[in-house]
């Protein structure tokens, strides 16, 4: 599900861009470490900010970036307009239906585009078809306490039913052979939840 108006300006803003860089990249790289050489899928890549954050602070080789909000693709195109088709794939894309080979990926990034998702579950199974063995899955994602929160509940659009606490995310990423233990942790009293999982190398196709 695409985001209304209203949301699009909470997310395109200098505050977030200052959040995704000083907090949110550096708590996830701490979980999992850099990236350096790699071919690195985003999903849900929005205005581009977390892809070029995946260039500059994590040393990722290749970014393959989509989002499914052509509005979105045209502001992350303008951003990452530097870097050659080589280096960066950006498309329009569903985190559901990955246009990609089974294990094609040495890494999957998820900044908070899962939770748009009304089917999150096949979200999940997707980033696990396409993961390689041992690649890492890095996701920030808001869970079903923060949907449901006054005024976001009513001012964001998002999809209310089958939503999700940080456990329940967890134990679907894990159910898909991605292993988690205890590499995640809750912030803002349980409304995010960031981690870092490890593709398992014995259950890959
Ligand atoms: C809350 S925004 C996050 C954007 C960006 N990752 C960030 O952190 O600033 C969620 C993004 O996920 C995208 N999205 C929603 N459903 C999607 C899907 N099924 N496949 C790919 N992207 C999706 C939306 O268009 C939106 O750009």
């Amino acid at each position: 599900m695409k985001m209304n108006t209203l949301e699009k300006l909470a997310m395109n803003n200098p505050v977030r861009l200052l959040i995704q860089r000083h907090f949110e990249l550096p708590l996830l790289q701490k979980l999992g470490g850099r990236l350096d050489g790699m071919s690195v899928l985003e999903v849900g890549c929005g205005r581009g900010v977390g892809t070029e954050l995946l260039f500059k602070q994590l040393g990722a080789a290749k970014v393959h970036a989509i989002d499914l909000d052509e509005s979105m693709l045209k502001h992350a195109r303008k951003r990452l307009a530097k870097y050659s088709p080589t280096q960066l794939k950006l498309e329009t894309g569903d985190v559901t239906d990955i246009d990609a080979p089974n294990q094609s990926y040495d890494a999957v990034f998820n900044f908070a585009a899962i939770h748009h998702v009304p089917n999150w579950q096949a979200a999940v199974v997707e980033i696990a078809r396409v993961l390689k063995p041992d690649g890492r899955f890095f996701f920030q994602e808001v869970t079903s306490q923060w949907i449901h929160r006054w005024p976001y509940s009513v001012l964001f659009e998002h999809p209310k039913e089958n939503r999700f606490s940080s456990e329940e995310f967890i134990q679907e990423i894990e159910q898909q052979g991605i292993a988690v233990d205890n590499n995640w942790e809750k912030r803002g009293g349980g409304d995010f939840v960031f981690g870092v999982g490890r593709r398992n190398s014995m259950n890959s196709q």
